[in-house]
């Protein structure tokens, strides 16, 4: 593989930044200063490095996002700001948001460039957990349990599979979901006579926020992945 493949595939930069690194003499392949971005390189036995750091080599990437108010889930959009600008300095190619969360929903968002896994995670054979927090516009009554865990008819006649809800006070619950259709939640809720006015996940798959203050995120350690990777088999 080229050097200047690598190292753009490695996030570190855009192309033409890492075509300067050549420039500069910043690149190192087994401690031998490189000039060029042509020169092949295994990146299974030479030792790259850029400012003497070695250069790791990952074909994906994964991330939780705490996704703050104001967002759209979108690689681009003419009006407001995307999840996808809190990782436009990591030049990762093919990064994108793994299903979508309303521009005014905040919490849990992961962020891939494993298209495969992606596609899969939101897809309705997955069953992936979801748990949502919400806020609602008047009182939550008990009986809204049992029609949730019958299974709620959206508004369209669409039928939702049954679905948790726990509540938490007057007007907040967490709803637990094993589906993701367009704006699930606010639809479901909506069906039984309420207007969502604050919602968050909390929870996708086994992934939360940890410690995360919106806007902030954090990559997935090897064991995190592997039980992402579950999922497909
Ligand atoms: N359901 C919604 O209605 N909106 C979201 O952002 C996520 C789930």
């Amino acid at each position: 593989m080229r050097i200047d493949k690598y190292l753009s595939n490695a996030g570190l930069a855009s192309r033409s930044e890492i075509k300067r690194f050549f420039k500069d003499k910043r690149v190192t392949v087994n401690d031998q200063l490189i000039r060029q971005g042509k020169i092949q390189i295994d990146p299974n036995i030479d030792i790259i490095k850029v400012d003497n750091k070695v250069i790791q080599y990952k074909p994906y990437y994964y991330f939780v996002l705490n996704k703050p108010k104001g967002y759209v889930s979108a690689n681009e959009d003419d009006k407001y700001p995307t999840v996808m600008e809190f990782f436009s300095n990591l030049h990762i190619k093919d990064l994108t948001h793994v299903g979508r969360l309303d521009k005014d929903t905040t919490g849990v968002l992961l962020i891939t460039n494993d298209g495969k896994l992606g596609h899969f995670l939101i897809s309705p054979k997955s069953n992936v957990k979801k748990i949502y927090s919400l806020t609602v516009d008047k009182d939550l009554d008990d009986l809204l349990i049992k029609q949730f865990k019958d299974g709620i008819t959206l508004e369209n006649k669409e039928k939702c599979k049954p679905a948790k809800l726990t509540i938490i006070n007057k007007r907040k619950a967490t709803l637990e979901l094993t589906e993701g259709k367009y704006h699930q939640v606010k639809r479901m809720m909506r069906s039984v006579g309420y207007e969502v006015i604050a919602l968050n996940r909390d929870l996708f798959a086994f992934l939360t926020i940890k410690n995360l203050k919106p806007g902030k995120y954090y990559e997935l350690n090897e064991e995190e992945i592997n039980k992402l990777r579950e999922y497909m088999r």
